[in-house]
């Protein structure tokens, strides 16, 4: 097996705490890794993936993160919030136009001083590629050394970072004392997923991850977890069987589509932050949260043993979405 480079910039291990009401309601353990507390700033999924691809960057002498993502994207924000701390210039291309407020992740990420160039959502989906090398080309050209991180840091690197947290979850599970039958969490990208389902199997952990698609469907997210864990191994020499891999996926709760949240979701966010605090937001773990509970309700989701919710951050994506919320009159 080879080393990866690695920072340490998140605060772990993250707390694995049960949800009382929660489970009261569903009738089953559902406990929450707490990955949304990473950090504060810097916080949610994408830290513990950074502190990988970020090592890279530095390891092959990069001075400008070159990274892409939506308008409020988390990784974006965490990128650009952990170049500046780390002395990298950090370049953003974002998909959509210029908004007329700045507010959430994308205040976050100018505050951080982040370069930010906006693209309109088709240009930038058909020709993303396109854009990152020529990004890239013209920081070049400019006496820099750029470093290209894809979107939401899901490739061969990042997937270090959730294969980590599974190690992580091994511990707690042995320290409570419990034996979960499932892990769920959103997916968008795939990595985490990707990191969470080669983990639990490279760590023998006798249990299924499910993805909860935000976006694509789960052809989509089947295909790319797969690649991202097939590229893991093999560039990092890794002894996993991999015809024992097992990738879940629930692509019924999309709804209209990416970063597009309904009353149910806003019901939900609004519901588990009155009786448990937890903050969730509409765009991933919102959708997940409430995916999981319609899927346990339903025996979707297999078994009666414990499951539990990996919270992989988001808050301030909520906050772009508050009028969203108040137009859905919630009491
Ligand atoms: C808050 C949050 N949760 C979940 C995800 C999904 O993680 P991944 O991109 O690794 O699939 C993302 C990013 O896409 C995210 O920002």
């Amino acid at each position: 097996m080879k080393e990866a480079p690695r920072l340490k910039l998140a605060h772990l291990p993250t707390p694995l705490q049960l949800l009382s009401s929660v489970s009261e309601q569903a009738g089953r353990n559902v406990w929450v890794k707490r990955d949304d507390l990473t950090g504060f700033s810097v916080s949610g999924n994408k830290i513990r993936k950074l502190e990988y691809s970020l090592a890279k960057a530095r390891s092959e002498g990069a001075d400008v993160i070159v990274t892409c993502g939506g308008i409020q994207s988390n990784h974006c924000r965490a990128t650009a919030i952990l170049g500046a701390k780390l002395g990298f210039k950090v370049h953003l291309l974002l998909r959509g136009e210029e908004p007329e407020e700045i507010e959430g992740n994308l205040f976050l990420d100018q505050l951080a001083g982040a370069e930010i160039s906006y693209f309109a959502k088709r240009y930038y989906h058909a020709h993303l590629d396109f854009l990152a090398e020529e990004t890239c080309e013209k920081h070049r050209q400019a006496g820099e050394k750029p470093f290209f991180i894809p979107t939401g840091a899901s490739d061969a690197v990042g997937v270090w970072g959730y294969v980590n947290a599974a190690e992580e979850l091994k511990a707690d599970f042995a320290r409570l004392g419990i034996q979960p039958e499932h892990i769920i969490s959103a997916t968008g990208s795939g990595g985490t997923q990707a990191g969470l389902t080669v983990g639990t199997l490279l760590h023998d952990m006798p249990v299924l991850v499910t993805g909860y698609a935000v976006c694509d469907d789960e052809a989509w997210f089947v295909n790319k977890v797969d690649t991202d864990i097939r590229d893991w191994a093999e560039k990092y020499e890794i002894d996993v069987d991999l015809s024992r891999l097992k990738i879940s996926v629930r692509d019924a709760y999309i709804g209209d589509g990416y970063a597009i949240a309904g009353k149910p979701i806003f019901e939900t966010i609004t519901k588990v932050f009155r009786s448990e605090s937890l903050l969730l937001d509409p765009v991933y773990s919102g959708k997940a949260f409430y995916g999981m509970l319609c899927d346990i309700e339903s025996q979707e989701l297999h078994g009666s043993g414990d499951i539990v919710f990996v919270h992989t951050g988001g808050a301030f994506g909520l906050f772009a979405q508050r009028k969203e919320w108040l137009r859905h009159s919630i009491s």
